[in-house]
Order: structure tokens, then C-alpha cells, then sequence
């Protein structure tokens, strides 16, 4: 087989793995790493540290450099260095989310000019296969849903809260002490990360480009151990939940949010650091894909396989498949959250007064919501009421104004929470 040689910027926790797993592979010659450190001492069996450089320009411009890995993260230097990447010819192979989500348009732009590719496949839920089987084998859908835990992080705290009864701060605190979750936990806990997949993964299932500044984004920091409980009593569990719909009328809805899922429903017992994306389209129906969304090894092979595919593309041909290229220039008409239709959870703090439940009722139906189920346990000591509230599907409009009117009432104490609802 035809030989390749390949530079990578970024040799953390997966750069170190892609190294590994590309030990076994003859026809790839890593010639360059870029680092950040070059006098950090590497656990790598007889490796070779004269291929490290602290200079990644030496990597986009060394003209023996026939693919780009990038594995380092965020936007400043890596958009500046695939830009040259790209400018010289080069393919990539990103894991990159947050750059893809933000500058993506400006990259594949670049790359279509240049007739090279940009690979992706670790980008979205790492080790799971998701992005090369929507673009290859799935290509004769309408894909028209999405739902999906694409943050580990996230799922890993909300799985701790529901089994040992936790608050978010001590499921935060413990998923911080065993790895699971950064010091700065904000990109994930607030739900950019998940943002960020969900963006590219709807990009490409929908054919239109998604815009990042334009998905209705909640974390899951506001969820609290009554939330967990209360819907555990009414057979849900709370998920961080990344959805991407395309509507009737062609517009399309994407979003995350954390929701109380029906038990019953395959998203609810994916528990832990898993990841799993659900993805209905015709002809194929509904699909399931569960498993690692991050990790060395996991997101390796995600990387890897990108490089394999292509490196055996560039051994048929010097040009790439069109299935490598990007063509989503129809730009995507995204739906505010207020014009989205769900079914509702509302925990409902009220005085302890005679005709709470019926003042509830009263502004439900004024605004169209009809509801589902109420739960009242007694009154807490504080002689208020814990109301839990579930509407049959309703406007996301029509619920704000509800909520907006129940807290001018006198005996309305607070809105404690509102989540979506997934059956
Ligand atoms: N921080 C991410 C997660 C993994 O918790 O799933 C990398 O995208």
C-alpha cells in the first residue's frame, strides 16, 4: 500500500491514543506532532521524541505532510493552522466540535477551492460511527429526527443525582474527583458541547448548514434532587437531551435541553459517560447507535478510521470521494424555542391556600394547555405545596405566558422548574 505521511497538532489524552492505535498500521508514517510541551516526558514505549515540534506552522507547511490531524481543541491557533493546512493542500482530520460548529462554512469553503477533505468523524460522539454512516449508507434517507446524549459529562452527573439521590453540586463535585468532568465544567454542564455535535450532526442530516448562534441551548446546572425525584415517581428519568427535527413545513427545530424521558424509551437507559443517537428517516425507520462518546481509545478510533478511509481513497485517486466533501450551502430556517411544540413538566411551588390546584387549572386553559397529570405529596414545612405539573403537547409560547401569569398570582410562590418531556 501506498504510503502516507501524516502530522498531528496535539498530543493530549487523544493524541497520545490516535499515536498508539497508529502503531499497527505500516502504510502511515507519522512525521510530525506538534505539542505544546516538547520537554514533557511521554509514556510511550521506544518513542521517537525527534518528531515532536513545539511549532504546528512546521506541520501545515511541510510540503511531505499529505493529511492534517488536529486533536488539540478550540478555535485559536487550530482555525489558523487548518486554514494553512488547507491553503497547502492538505486533507484534515478533526475531532474538533466547537471549531467545526463556528467556523466550519469558512473550512469546507476553503477545502472545496483546494479539492481536499475534511474528516470528522471523532467530532461527534467519539467512538460512536455516526458521521460516515449518515454521509455513505444512510445517504438514501430523509432523515427528519434526531435525538440524542451526545455530552458524557452531563449524562454521568444526572445518572450519580438519580442513583444516590445526589444534588447537582455533589454529582458535579464527585464526577470532578474520579475525571469525569473538568475543573471548569461550563462547557459541558451548560450544554455547549452538546450544542456544538448536535449543530454538525444536523448540518449533515438535514442537508442545510445549521446555524450555532441559533439553537435554543440549557444546561442541566438549574436541575435539582426533587426534579430527579419527582420524575422518577412519574416513571421518567432527566436526560440531557440534543434534538434535531426537521418539520413538515421544511423549517427545522434543533436544540438542547435537559428532559425528562419516558423509562421506557431506549434514551433512558443509557446511563453513565455513554452516548447514544437516535435517528429516524425513511426508508430506514428508527436507529439507535450507543456507546463511548469520548476517551483515548474511542475517539481513536474514530480518527483513525477517518485516516484509513481516506488514506485508501488517495491510494485509488487523487481525488476524493464526493461523499469527503461538504455540500450544504442551502443555509437551514431554524425555529425560535418559542414556536416549538412539547409536552411539559412544571414543579410548581404554592401556598398552602384552597384553590391553588384549581387557579393552576384555570391558567393552563386559558393558554391551551391541557394537562396530563398533577401530583400533590401534602405540604412541606414551610406550609407551601410541591405541585408537579405534566401537560399534553402544548406551544412553547402559550407555556411562558402561563407561567408568567401563575407567578402573579398571590398564593403562586415560584416556578421551580420547567422541562421538556419525551415519551
Ligand atoms: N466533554 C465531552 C463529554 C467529551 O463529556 O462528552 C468530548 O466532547
Amino acid at each position: 500500500m501506498k504510503s502516507v505521511n501524516v502530522g498531528i497538532i496535539g498530543f493530549g489524552t487523544v493524541g497520545t491514543g490516535v499515536y498508539k492505535v497508529l502503531q499497527q498500521f505500516g502504510n502511515i508514517n507519522i512525521k510530525k506532532i506538534a505539542v505544546k510541551n516538547i520537554h514533557k516526558k511521554r509514556e510511550i514505549e521506544n518513542f521517537n521524541s525527534s518528531i515532536l515540534t513545539a511549532n504546528a506552522d512546521e506541520i501545515v507547511t511541510d510540503p511531505d505532510i499529505d493529511i492534517v490531524i488536529e486533536v488539540a481543541g478550540g478555535i485559536d491557533p487550530a482555525f489558523d493552522l487548518l486554514e494553512t493546512a488547507i491553503d497547502n493542500g492538505k486533507h484534515i482530520i478533526t475531532a474538533n466540535k466547537e471549531l467545526l460548529a463556528k467556523k466550519g462554512s469558512e473550512l469546507f469553503k476553503l477545502a472545496k477551492e483546494k479539492n481536499t477533505v475534511i474528516l470528522y468523524e471523532a467530532a461527534v460522539a467519539g467512538g460512536i460511527p455516526i458521521i460516515m454512516p449518515v454521509k455513505t449508507i444512510l445517504s438514501a434517507n430523509r432523515i427528519t429526527k434526531i435525538a440524542a446524549i451526545l455530552n458524557g459529562t452531563t449524562n454521568y452527573i444526572l445518572t450519580k443525582m438519580a442513583e444516590n439521590n445526589l444534588s447537582y453540586e455533589e454529582a458535579l463535585k464527585q464526577a470532578q474527583e474520579l475525571g469525569y468532568a473538568e475543573t471548569d465544567p461550563t462547557g459541558d454542564v451548560e450544554g455547549f458541547d452538546a450544542s456544538y455535535k448536535i449543530s454538525i450532526l444536523s448540518t449533515i442530516s438535514f442537508n442545510k448548514k445549521v446555524s450555532i448562534d441559533k439553537i435554543y441551548r440549557e444546561g442541566i446546572t438549574k436541575i435539582t434532587a426533587q426534579d430527579i425525584k419527582s420524575a422518577k415517581e412519574l416513571g421518567y428519568r432527566i436526560k440531557l437531551i440534543a434534538l434535531g427535527q426537521m418539520l413538515d413545513n421544511g423549517k427545522i427545530d434543533v436544540r438542547v435541553h435537559p428532559m425528562l424521558v419516558a423509562k421506557k424509551h431506549l434514551l433512558a437507559k443509557v446511563d453513565n459517560a455513554t452516548n447514544s443517537i437516535m435517528l429516524k428517516g425513511y426508508p430506514v425507520g428508527e436507529i439507535v447507535l450507543t456507546g463511548p462518546g469520548a476517551g483515548a481509545e474511542p475517539t481513536a478510533s474514530s480518527v483513525v478510521g477517518d485516516l484509513l478511509v481516506l488514506a485508501s481513497e488517495l491510494e485509488a485517486s487523487d481525488k476524493p470521494l464526493p461523499q469527503s466533501i461538504c455540500h450544504h450551502n442551502e443555509i437551514a430556517d431554524q425555529i425560535e424555542i418559542g414556536d416549538t411544540y412539547n409536552e411539559y413538566y412544571i414543579a410548581i411551588n404554592a401556598g398552602n391556600n384552597p384553590g391553588a390546584i384549581g387557579i393552576i387549572g384555570t391558567i393552563c386553559g386559558n393558554n391551551n394547555i391541557n394537562i396530563s397529570t398533577i401530583m400533590q405529596k401534602g405540604i412541606k414545612e414551610d406550609n407551601t405545596a410541591e405541585i408537579i405539573v405534566i401537560t399534553e403537547r402544548s406551544k412553547e409560547s402559550d407555556v411562558q405566558n402561563a407561567l408568567k401569569e401563575l407567578l402573579k398570582s398571590d398564593c403562586i410562590k415560584n416556578i421551580d422548574n420547567l422541562l421538556r418531556v419525551m415519551n
